[in-house]
């Protein structure tokens, strides 16, 4: 079951007012890459590729640790090489498994809390395009309170997730305390099933939560997923990073600096475009390698751009984790950005993959993301009579974007609203 609905054709009425009497739904944020804090402490094991970088940050603190996403130091480029070195994941191919830089720890600190992913910095607020709007909008127009019917799900969101028989130690503890959050927030609010409000990568992470608890568990823990801009078959955009690094429009970084730390992020080689949802469409053209791919070809792409560290890990733990895509079996809204020019494919010229795209092409989608990725995948789940999808498309509205755009804060209140209104009348009546 399908429900088209265009945000200039809905006028949202506001059906439950502010104030402490409601009987909330609890409501869960899940950011995307890069949309929450990540702290670093550095130990002995740690070998520094510079002096600057065994210096640097200078004020660390208790236990030495320091913010590591995001910090604006990071622009300089001495700096850029320190931050890409204690980002860096490795493949351990004996675990089987991803993990740190030697001698890194990381944490993600406040789990459960919406602090860290209101702000990347706090010292720097003006850096919006994260889940702070959000946050403040369900506070002030739904009568959310943090802590009490308001939570946050930060993740350390380089890591991912691997198909059936691969450990994924990071990213299946990430669910593990996810799956908590649900029940103690369900718990805290009277036991009405949680709404889980996803961005970007915390999309695939939710959808993936939700296919590995038994039917059961959804029906009674989760009322239902609203997804921002989520990448179901991932992003063409990805290969551009894979290829040439992607500075993610930040001025002054040198994109060659942070492509080898993007390649090892385990979450990166989750959004390369999946086979189901791309098809045999070619993506990319090398001159050089007189040699188009699709995304069937990405084990073939990923050793040819000089990346053969990532095809094991892509084509065992990637590859069939993108190809089963299963519907949520929980009720499901679609927010999706349109018509933002999107890259659609790239073609490299005789300088081969390092010298960066010879040409870009742009289609549909949200800036990042494209219109396939974002709503074929939904419109598999909805050929399912089970399965309730509502996809609310915004037009003009970016990947980020969303998260500050009127018409799409608009529309979270009014499922969430709908959704209490229901609890609300369902008890009375
Ligand atoms: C894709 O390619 C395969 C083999 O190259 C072919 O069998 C299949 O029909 C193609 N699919 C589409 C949709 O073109
Ligand atoms: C490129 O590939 C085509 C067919 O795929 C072949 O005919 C051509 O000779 C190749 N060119 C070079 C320079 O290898
Ligand atoms: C890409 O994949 C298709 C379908 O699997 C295959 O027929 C083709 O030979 C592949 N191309 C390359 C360059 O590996
Ligand atoms: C409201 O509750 C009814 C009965 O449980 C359910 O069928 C319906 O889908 C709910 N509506 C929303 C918006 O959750």
């Amino acid at each position: 079951m399908v429900m088209l609905s265009l945000s200039c054709c809905v006028s949202a009425a506001r059906v439950v007012a502010a104030g402490g009497s409601a009987e909330r739904h609890p409501v869960i944020l899940i950011p995307g890459a890069g949309g929450n804090q990540l702290e670093a402490r550095l130990t002995e094991d740690y070998k520094p590729s510079s002096l600057v970088c065994r210096v640097w940050p200078l004020v660390r603190g208790r236990g030495g640790w320091f913010r590591l996403w995001f910090d604006p130091s990071v622009l300089l480029a001495p700096l850029t090489r320190c931050f890409a070195e204690r980002m860096m994941l490795h493949y351990d191919a004996d675990a089987d498994d991803y993990r740190n830089a030697p001698g890194v720890a990381t944490r993600v600190s406040d789990f459960g809390s919406t602090s860290t992913l209101r702000y990347l910095n706090p010292s720097l607020k003006f850096l919006t395009g994260y889940m702070n709007t959000l946050a403040s909008t369900l506070e002030k127009e739904a009568g959310y309170e943090e802590g009490h019917d308001l939570f946050g799900a930060p993740n350390d969101f380089r890591y991912g997730l691997a198909g059936p028989g691969h450990p994924s130690r990071v990213g299946s503890e990430y669910l593990h305390r996810l799956r908590l959050l649900v029940e103690s927030a369900c718990a805290a609010n009277g036991g009405r099933p949680a709404i889980l409000v996803a961005h970007s990568l915390g999309g695939l992470f939710a959808l993936q939560l939700l296919a590995r608890s038994p039917p059961q568990w959804r029906a009674s823990h989760v009322a239902r997923l609203v997804t921002l801009s989520a990448p179901w078959g991932g992003s063409v955009q990805e290969m551009l990073t894979f290829a040439s690094g992607n500075t993610l429009g930040v001025p002054l970084v040198d994109a060659s600096l942070i492509r080898d730390e993007q390649r090892t992020s385990e979450s990166n080689l989750w959004l390369l475009p999946a086979p189901r949802v791309f098809g045999n469409t070619t993506l990319v053209t090398s001159r050089s390698h007189n040699t188009s791919y699709s995304a069937k070809n990405m084990t073939r792409f990923l050793r040819d751009i000089g990346f053969e560290e990532g095809v094991e890990p892509y084509r065992s733990r990637i590859r069939p984790l993108v190809e089963a895509l299963p519907e949520p079996g929980v009720p499901v809204t679609c927010l999706v950005g349109t018509g933002v020019d999107t890259v659609e494919s790239l073609v490299y010229g005789d300088g081969g993959f390092d010298e960066g795209p010879e040409e870009v092409v742009y289609g549909d989608g949200d800036g990042t993301v494209n219109l396939a990725s974002l709503v074929g995948p939904i419109k598999a789940w909805a050929d399912s009579p089970a399965q309730v999808v509502e996809v609310v498309e915004l037009p003009g509205v970016s990947h980020s974007g969303i998260l500050n755009d009127k018409s799409a804060l608009r529309q979270i209140i009014r499922v969430v609203d709908s959704i209490n209104l229901n609890a609300t009348s369902y008890q009375t009546s």
